[in-house]
This record gives C-alpha cells, structure tokens and sequence, in this order.
C-alpha cells in the first residue's frame, strides 16, 4: 500500500527555484510572488498589491475550508491535509462546507475572526467564493487556493491570494477528447456528465475535452448537463438523459463519481457499459480504477487531491520570503485497462 506521501512526490511535480524544498519538475508557472515582508492589507474590490504577509513561525495555526466530504476525493486530500500538518505539529483548523457556498463564506469568515495564520481554500465554485478571498485579504489573512480556481477577474493569484494548487483542467478534459477520437475513429454520440455549475474544474474540464473533438463532425454532444460531481446525480441525470437519448455511444463524466453513477444508470437500462456505450472519466479514484479493470470504465485521467505536502510547502516558502509562483500546477497520470488494475492498491 502506497502513502499519499509517497504517492504525491511520484505524481506531483511542481516548478520553480523557490520551492525547492518541495521536489519537483516540470510545471507551469505565471508570475511569481514574494511572501514574508511584503506590505500586505488590500481592499474588498481586489486585484491589486501583493497578497498579506506571514510571520515565519515554528508552528502556525491554519484554516482549510473544505468544499463538501461526500465523496473518496475530497476525503483523500482532507486526510492529506490533516496528516501534512500532524507531521509538522501545526494546528490545522478544518471546516466542511457541505456544497454549500454560503456556508464556505461563513466558515472562511469565521476563520479570519479566529485569526489564523494563513487559509488553504478549496473553493466550491468561481465567482461567490472570489469575494471569500478578498475578505481574508482585507483582514490581512494570507489564503491559498487549493483544486479549485477563483474567478481571476475579481481575486487574482499574487495580488489576492498567494498561489493556486492544482491540476490543470483544461488539459485533463482535452486528454480525455483525445483518447476518444482514436478510440471511436472520430464517430461518437456523446452525453456529458457536468461537475457543480460555475466550478472551474467543470468549466475547464469542459473547455478543453471541446477543444480536443473540435474538428470531428463525426463526434457529436447530444447532451450536456451538471451532476454536481456526485454519484447519485450522476445515476439521476444519467436515468433522464438515456430516455431522450437511446442511440448514446459515450458517456464523458467530468469525475468518476458521477461516471460509477452513469455506469450504474446503464446498466440499469440494458446497457452494457465500457462495451457498447464507453465511459470515459477523470479523477483515478479507487472505485474508478476497479470499473476499469471490471471493464466497465474505458479511461480515467487522473486529478490528484494529495495535496498536503505541496500545500505546507508553499505556506513555509512564503513564509520565508521566497518567490512562490502564482500556480503550483499538478501534473496527472491517466489510466486505462492496461495499467488500471496494478494502480489500485496505491490510489485512494
Ligand atoms: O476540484 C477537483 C474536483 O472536485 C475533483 O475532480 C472532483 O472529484 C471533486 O469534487
């Protein structure tokens, strides 16, 4: 069995010289920011100076403002978080926000009442979550965003927040496009399983898997609709779409949750799935790579959410007064039936 540890220095690489306590190669990076000293304070309208400053300390006391916990996902990179800060003698304040962006706000707000040190966010959605940013800014409270993105013209990495940490979603969504045309030859009837709406890994995720079929009159979305990023919604939205969509080749689910709820709603329909309608995914969660070695899951581009390590590590370089890069972006595997099955004792 393989610890998140261990498991993120093989799947993550991250880039820059001021990070170097953190491994790592091969990553994108915008423009740098420098931590420790800079002036910090900032306004509620955002996008301007430099993110708060940090103390450096022995110990700090920090918030991380969780989406929901319903799902493998969101309780591996809770765990690594949880276990990131044990290891340092850190005390990690947590918060889950059950999906729900108002109490994300509440929960972020309470945090800057109880004065941490700095916020690890892992944003629900773009837009109302920015404003969550910006009131930690302007309370001179230090926030890094984790896996999820804000809307970057009202909160942006460097001047509102220390960094973003996360995978690069556009590229996840193009991966998987690209499987599928070499896989159908370019001729597919496509039904898209949506994440939460205004959600950059679902607008990202979306973007890029068009960009790859663009070009492809043979590969057709005949429906595209949000599932939340939930197995239940999953299975619902999928149940509906197979009743106006019988002649479905491809099911394209922005995470495997959603993707084991349409694999369920399938076969509930006589279908077989990962045969005559494939189902293609993102995420490598545990039960994702086991569809795959069943055979009912086609190809699943991994997203990381061992984030713990990375996550410190950023914190102490800023701390430090080192340059940290505006994005700190995961790099991903992918899985399909050739390696799914050994993959599954060290995923999550
Ligand atoms: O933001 C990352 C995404 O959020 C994961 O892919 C998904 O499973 C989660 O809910």
């Amino acid at each position: 069995m393989t610890n998140p540890r261990r498991h993120l220095v093989r799947t993550v690489a991250v880039c820059t010289l001021a990070l170097s306590a953190l491994l790592i190669a091969g990553c994108h990076t915008n423009g740098p920011t420098s931590g420790g000293g800079s002036t910090g304070g900032g306004t509620a309208s955002g996008g301007g100076g430099t993110p708060p400053p940090l103390t450096k300390k022995a110990h700090y006391v920090v918030g991380f403002s969780q989406v929901v916990s319903n799902n493998p996902w969101r309780i591996a990179e809770t765990n690594s978080m949880k276990a990131e800060a044990a290891k340092r003698g850190d005390k990690l304040i947590f918060t889950d926000a059950t999906d729900s962006e108002a109490k994300q706000i509440a929960d972020v707000t309470s945090m800057v009442a109880q004065h941490v040190d700095l916020i690890f966010l892992a944003p629900k959605s773009e837009k109302p979550l920015a404003q969550a940013v910006l009131k930690a800014k302007a309370a001179n409270i230090p926030v890094i965003l984790l896996d999820r993105r804000v809307d970057a013209d009202m909160a942006k990495p460097g001047a509102d927040y220390v960094t973003f940490i996360g995978s690069d979603f556009v590229d996840q969504g193009k991966r998987v496009g690209q499987w599928l045309v070499k896989a159908t030859g370019g001729k597919a009837k496509i039904i898209e399983m949506e994440g939460t709406a205004g959600a950059s890994p679902a607008i990202d995720r979306k973007k890029g898997f068009d960009g790859a079929i663009a070009g492809q009159p043979g590969m057709q979305i005949i429906a595209s609709q949000p599932a939340d990023f939930a197995r239940d919604k999953g299975r619902q939205v999928t149940e509906t779409l197979l009743q106006a969509h019988p002649d479905v080749s491809v099911v394209y689910a922005h995470n495997d949750e959603m993707a084991l709820g349409a694999i369920s709603a399938l076969e509930a329909a006589g279908k077989t799935p990962g045969k005559d309608v494939l189902v293609v995914s993102i995420d490598g969660e545990k039960y994702g790579l086991q569809a795959i070695a069943d055979g009912k899951l086609n190809y699943d581009v991994q997203s990381s959410p061992f984030f713990g390590p990375v996550a410190f590590g950023a914190l102490d370089s800023y701390a430090g007064g080192q340059k940290v890069p505006a994005d700190i972006v995961v790099h991903d595997k992918a899985y399909d039936a050739a390696n799914a099955r050994q993959e599954i004792a060290s995923s999550y």
